[in-house]
């Protein structure tokens, strides 16, 4: 088969309207904007309506999408969906968004890769469009994490907000698109951050209920401890599979879990911080949507221009880690 590569076309995000701050909280918990502001970066998040579910965020971010690059929507072939709080456990988030949106001749499926959905939606995305076997693929990666924290602990609650990206990816014929992806898993640590009932290993019932095992548990300085080597290894493997070295990357666009991890990479690495662009003062973690929130704000800010080398990269429960290379 001829391969092709694989372009990234247009982006878009939605937020929902109501915002809620660090001093919001403070009123409800036993926290204070400055703990949060210093340990986190975080100063406020968005949080989604009861009515508004993830596919509800997700249609709003494609339309958004189509509206600025008119496609039609018949024409788009398949829809991902990365995000940890589908509407349903079946079906497919996606199959919602597709009746919404009208692109009846697109398959859809779900992605499940917690904080590195968008990454892995991405890299499965080039792939279907490098192989020939699809040509405009829809990665919508959206999140209500509002509706899986646990409101009384202190040590989850603040970290997360909803919010959705769209990015549509094309069969590209000049020289954008994306160079090189990596990704990787290790699955022996995904009791250090994840939801323990709900699933086929502890169903819900009025225990799981009281007890909130259907809620956000973490471990949070042990991601913290992890997230740091695993971003620099995903980084110089998706650098060294390009054959580029970091000095010519103009902007690397990380998963935004706290501004502490960032800035830690980026000493690590002995990168300046500002190569690093990050959003997370307003949004909090918004888990697979985070890093196409943050393209549309970083391309607002005219921090990506064309032709410019922009990695992508990101960590979460799994623990998973990833990253995309892409030539804008
Ligand atoms: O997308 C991937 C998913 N998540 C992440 O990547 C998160 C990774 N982890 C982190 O970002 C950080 O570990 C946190 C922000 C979660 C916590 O920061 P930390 O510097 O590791 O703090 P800590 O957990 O060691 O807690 C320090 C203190 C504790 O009190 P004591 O035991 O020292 O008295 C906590 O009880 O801060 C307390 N604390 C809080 N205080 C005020 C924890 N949460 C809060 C809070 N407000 N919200």
């Amino acid at each position: 088969m001829e391969r092709y590569t694989a372009s990234i076309r247009a982006v878009a995000s939605y937020v929902p309207k109501r915002t809620m701050t660090n001093r919001d909280l403070e009123k409800t918990l036993d926290t204070s904007h400055e703990w949060i502001y210093e340990r986190t970066g975080i100063a406020a998040r968005h949080i989604a309506a009861e009515d508004e579910p993830a596919s509800a965020l997700g249609v709003r971010a494609v339309r958004d999408l189509m509206a600025k690059h008119p496609i039609a929507p018949e024409d788009i072939d398949l829809i991902i969906v990365p995000t940890s709080t589908p509407d349903m456990v079946f079906p497919a988030t996606a199959c919602i968004v597709q009746a919404a949106i009208g692109a009846r001749n697109a398959a859809t499926f779900d992605l499940s890769a917690a904080c590195t959905g968008y990454i892995y939606a991405l890299n499965t995305a080039a792939t279907f469009i490098e192989s020939g076997f699809y040509r405009n693929v829809l990665v919508v990666a959206t999140e209500k994490y509002s509706s899986i924290l646990d409101w009384t602990d202190r040590t989850t609650a603040v970290l997360f907000g909803d919010g959705a990206s769209a990015t549509l990816l094309t069969r590209s014929s000049d020289a954008s698109g994306i160079l090189a992806m990596d990704s990787g898993t290790d699955g022996g640590k995904c009791e250090q951050l994840y939801i323990p009932a709900g699933g086929s290993r502890s169903p819900v019932t009025k225990e799981t209920v009281e007890k909130k095992l259907s809620t956000v548990h973490m471990k949070g300085t042990e991601v913290f401890k992890n997230a740091v080597p695993r971003f620099r290894q995903t980084i110089e493997r998706v650098l060294a599979a390009a054959k580029c070295s970091i000095d010519d990357i103009a902007l690397i666009i990380p998963h935004q879990a706290n501004v502490r991890i960032i800035n830690a990479v980026a000493k690590d690495m002995k990168v300046p911080q500002e190569k690093f662009f990050s959003n997370i003062e307003h949004y909090a973690n918004t888990s697979s949507a985070s890093i196409g929130i943050a393209i549309v704000d970083a391309l607002a800010q005219g921090k990506i221009k064309k032709n410019d080398l922009v990695l992508l990269t990101a960590f979460g429960a799994g623990y998973s880690w990833g990253s995309t290379l892409v030539r804008w």
